[in-house]
C-alpha cells in the first residue's frame, strides 16, 4: 500500500517522511491556500524536498475542459516523472480525464463521491481514483462504497489504484487498510492518531522509572 501525505505544510511533510515510509504528497486548492504561500512557492518547496521516486499530486483549478487540460499538462511538466494532475470527476473533468490519458498524462481522478463515479473514471484510464471517504459518509456508508469501488476495479481488470482520501477519523482508515486498499492519502493529524497511543507512552514511562529506581541511571550500559 502507498502511504501519501495530504498536506502542503513542508515541516509536517518532512517530519512524517522521517518517521514513516511515505510514497508521496497530495495537495488540493484548499490545502495550498492553508500553507499561507502562493501556489508556485508551496508546490516548489514540496518538489524541492521530495525524492524523484516519491509521487506528487497537484490539483487543477480551472473547471472548463480546455483549462483543465492546460493545467493538467503544466502539472505533468513539473517533473520528468511521478507527477500527477488531480482532476475532479465533474462532466468537464471526466472528459478531461479521458483526453489527458489519451495524451499520456498522469492523472488522479478526485472528488469521487460514489463507486460508480470512480469506476467510470477508471474506465477512462485514470491512474488513481480518490474517493472522499468522510464526505461520502454524508450520503451513506462511505467506507462500504469504497470497498465496492476496489472490487469493481479488480473484477473488471482495470489498472486504476484506489487512493482513499478525505479522512476525519482513524476507524475509516483502519477498515480500508484491512481490505487492502491500494493507497491512502492522510492529513498529518490522522497520521499522528494512527502512530501514537497513550498506552505506549505509559509503558515506556514505567520502564524508565523502574530502571532508574533499580540502577540509578537512564541508559542501558554503564
Ligand atoms: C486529497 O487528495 C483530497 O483532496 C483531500 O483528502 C480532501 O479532504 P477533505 O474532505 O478533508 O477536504
Amino acid at each position: 500500500m502507498e502511504l501519501i501525505v495530504d498536506s502542503a505544510d513542508l515541516a509536517a511533510i518532512k517530519e512524517i517522511d522521517s518517521l514513516l515510509t511515505i510514497s508521496g504528497v497530495t495537495t488540493n486548492p484548499s490545502i495550498v491556500i492553508k500553507s499561507g504561500k502562493y501556489p508556485e512557492q508551496a508546490i516548489g518547496d514540496i518538489l524541492a524536498y521530495l525524492r524523484p521516486d516519491q509521487k506528487f499530486f497537484a490539483q487543477v483549478v480551472r473547471t472548463d475542459f480546455e483549462g483543465i487540460m492546460e493545467e493538467a499538462r503544466a502539472i505533468n511538466a513539473l517533473r520528468p516523472e511521478n507527477t500527477y494532475a488531480k482532476i475532479p470527476v465533474t462532466r468537464e473533468g471526466m472528459r478531461a480525464i479521458k483526453a489527458a490519458k489519451q495524451e499520456g498524462l498522469n492523472v488522479l481522478a478526485t472528488g469521487i463521491h460514489s463507486a460508480e463515479q470512480g469506476f467510470l473514471a477508471a474506465m477512462n484510464g485514470a491512474d488513481y481514483l480518490a474517493p472522499y471517504v468522510n464526505r461520502m459518509c454524508n450520503y451513506g456508508d462511505g467506507v462500504e462504497r469504497v470497498i465496492d469501488l476496489i472490487e469493481m476495479v479488480t473484477v473488471n481488470g482495470l489498472d486504476a489504484k484506489v487512493m482513499g482520501a478525505s479522512f476525519h477519523n482513524v476507524e475509516e482508515v483502519h477498515e480500508l487498510i484491512r481490505v487492502g486498499i491500494h493507497a491512502l492519502t492522510l492529513p498529518p493529524n490522522i497520521v499522528s492518531l494512527m502512530m501514537e497511543h497513550p498506552g505506549t507512552e505509559k509503558a515506556v514511562e514505567e520502564f524508565s522509572a523502574n530502571w532508574q529506581a533499580a540502577y540509578g541511571r537512564d541508559h542501558l550500559f554503564g
